[in-house]
């Protein structure tokens, strides 16, 4: 199994591998982690709503290896996802973990709703795209971000932050379905403090491992696909030691000077 390991900042780690999510969280102690931002590939969207022939969610097929997708779909059955929160609230420290999962329109409304069996679901945010994407009725210019926490005693960093975070998406990205590093760093951002441990289990291109250096934090991620692994881990150790982001020019998807909008 692939893994790197980058050290930054003298004792602060970023650990990449790659692994199937439910394998990876299953390794890691339990109540060890402070805090998991992540964006996994559902398969609902692409399989239930297609765009004529092609598919609503990234362009695979262009990207892909001899015309084959990128990656694979998570399976995101109710059964799967139980398994899946099920391990995300083990790693989480009790009380005091807190927890952000993507989400587009379809699995917001078939999958959303389970976060509350595990988690105090405390906001949907919606991140505004400001560009429009496909869409057969009203085009997409919008994801979900569901924030919950372990227990309910840690807030967020402060109380001016809005649940509307406008941010661009990243134009031509060199990974399909990749994030701007600002609504990793978004998140990273309200909630945590130097020296925290953030986990990925869907890591893609590695925008979240970004935020976690920019944040000065530990970071624990994981992908199925090797071609992300590479992509992210290039990525991190150029980021460490040049301080360059080879993915996503330096505030090409702030679009406001205030928090976040
Ligand atoms: C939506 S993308 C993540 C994009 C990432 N947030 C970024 O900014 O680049 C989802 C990722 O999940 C990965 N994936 C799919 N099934 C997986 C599984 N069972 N375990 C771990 N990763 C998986 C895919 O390879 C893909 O890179």
């Amino acid at each position: 199994m692939l893994k790197k390991t980058f050290e930054y900042d003298k004792n602060k780690v970023i650990s990449i591998e790659q692994n199937d999510c439910l394998k990876f969280l299953k390794s890691l102690p339990s109540h060890s982690v402070d805090l998991i931002v992540t964006d996994p590939a559902y398969s609902g969207m692409n399989n239930k709503l297609k765009l004529g022939s092609g598919r609503i969610v990234g362009k695979y097929k262009d990207k892909g290896l001899n015309g084959s997708k990128w990656f694979s779909e998570f399976e995101d059955t109710e059964e799967n996802y139980k398994v899946f929160l099920t391990e995300c609230r083990r790693i989480l420290k009790k009380d005091t973990g807190h927890i952000y999962i993507m989400f587009d329109s379809f699995s917001l409304l078939s999958l959303g709703k389970l976060m509350r069996e595990y988690f105090d679901v405390k906001n949907i945010i919606t991140w505004d795209k400001i560009n429009m994407g496909m869409g057969h009725y009203f085009r997409r210019r919008h994801e979900f971000i569901i924030f919950a926490t372990n227990g309910n005693s840690r807030k967020i960093k402060n109380r001016k932050l809005p649940d509307v975070w406008r941010f661009k998406r990243v134009h031509r990205a060199k990974y399909p379905t990749q994030k701007p590093v600002e609504v990793f760093n978004a998140m990273i951002y309200a909630s945590s403090r130097e020296g925290f441990t953030v986990c990925d289990p869907f890591l893609g291109s590695g925008s979240s491992a970004i935020a976690a250096i920019k944040n000065k934090c530990n970071f624990l991620g994981c992908d199925i696909s090797k071609k992300s692994i590479d992509i992210s881990s290039d990525r991190v150790e150029k980021y460490i030691d040049k301080n360059l982001d080879i993915l996503q020019k330096e505030g090409s998807s702030i679009v406001s000077d205030t928090l976040w909008g």
